[in-house]
């Protein structure tokens, strides 16, 4: 494998494959180590899918002492929700479960002014597969408000706040920071970052929870939103904002080693997909890091690093010793791609089947999570 091929990560477009250790570095983001029981024991945490932070410190402290904070993150809806979105709804429920208060923007007018996708579609989207989705992995409409970027609430006072925000932070911003972040700017794509900027850090307004920790878990392509806005908010003294606190997860692979891009369904797996097709595409699509042939592969072993599925199993084996065994008889040559193919799509499929079925009652929850 080259790392070589040219890298470059923002949160519009990023191509060649990412390397993490250098990520760290040029974004000056921390890994996460030493973390305590509770985080441990959430396999995102302890398999460092989630591997790095800023601030983190802060969240761990609320934990700690039980006091209040907030989770912010957001989505856009474009496409279809496959397994890559599966880390971010896993988190969501993780803590809501630890205590927190749960913000989540559906992000329409990124979309509009990113992707050119009309605001009735990203509802469409937003409504019969993104919120679903987070309702059946477990999410509880009880302190948890979601809303669209367009529309804040239906409460004006809040409203009015929240759109007021963006000026606050434009107003201690400057066009050079705007070019260094994120390279090639347009003015849609400024209003876009400004806007995000003011969904992580409205929940501290005083009309929504007043000061607050708010943590906001992301794919580390967000990385660049995360770093204009906590340089904004620092320079703020009215309100004067806690620092945001961020974590970051990896970007789980494509089954091609690709990208995983909701316009490729070659490219994922969604949740919605039926078990002949996950096997299909496992079968056909999922590279893998096994010797051209059988024998060869009884000999030299094959490489888990780079196989697609067994990337995937990460997220679907909830055993470490199994995952560990696994492991070790791929790379003795062992176990063969066709068996390791083969378990990875029992493994997914019996996880879809169950959860297919929670997508079907969660349809009918959806309203209580946008009364706001
Ligand atoms: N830009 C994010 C994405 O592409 C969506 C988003 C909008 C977001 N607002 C946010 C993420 C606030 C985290 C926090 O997926």
């Amino acid at each position: 494998m080259t790392q070589k091929s040219k890298f470059q990560i923002n949160p519009w477009e990023f191509s060649g494959n990412i390397d993490y250790e250098k990520l760290i570095k040029e974004f000056g983001i921390k890994s996460l180590v030493r973390l305590p029981e509770k985080f441990q024991k959430n396999t995102l945490f302890r398999r460092k899918i989630i591997f790095a932070h800023r601030d983190f410190d802060r969240i761990l402290d609320a934990v700690k002492n039980k006091k209040k904070f907030v989770m912010m993150t957001g989505l856009m809806p474009t496409g279809k929700f496959h397994i890559g979105h599966m880390i971010l709804a896993q988190q969501m429920v993780f803590y809501q479960k630890l205590g927190a208060k749960i913000y989540i923007a559906v992000a329409d007018l990124e979309a509009y002014n990113a992707r050119g996708q009309s605001l009735e579609q990203s509802r469409k989207i937003a409504l019969e597969d993104y919120i679903p989705n987070y309702i059946a992995f477990g999410l509880n409409a009880k302190n948890c408000e979601i809303y669209f970027q367009s529309s804040r609430s239906k409460d004006g006072r809040k409203s009015n706040a929240f759109y007021s925000l963006q000026n606050l932070l434009a107003k201690h911003s400057t066009f050079n920071e705007f070019k260094a972040v994120y390279g090639e700017i347009t003015p849609g794509k400024m209003l876009s970052s400004l806007l995000q900027a003011s969904d992580m850090l409205h929940p501290q307004l005083p009309e929504f929870e007043g000061k607050i920790p708010v943590v906001v878990p992301v794919g580390v392509d967000q990385d660049p939103h995360l770093r204009l806005a906590r340089d904004i908010a620092r320079r703020i003294k009215k309100p004067k904002f806690i620092q945001l606190s961020s974590t970051y997860h990896i970007m789980l692979e494509g089954l091609k080693r690709n990208k995983m891009s909701s316009s490729d369904p070659t490219s994922f797996i969604a949740m919605t997909d039926f078990p002949k097709e996950v096997e299909k595409k496992i079968k056909k699509y999922a590279f893998s890091g096994g010797q051209k042939t059988l024998e060869e592969h009884r000999k030299k072993g094959g490489n888990p690093d780079i196989d697609v599925s067994f990337q995937y199993l990460k997220i679907f084996e909830p055993d470490d010793k199994k995952l560990e065994e696994i492991y070790r008889l791929y790379k003795q040559g062992e176990l063969s791609t066709g068996e390791l193919k083969n378990y990875t799509i029992k493994k997914i499929n019996t996880f879809l089947k169950q959860h297919q079925k929670k997508l079907k009652s969660a349809q009918r929850n959806i309203k209580k999570f946008l009364d706001n």
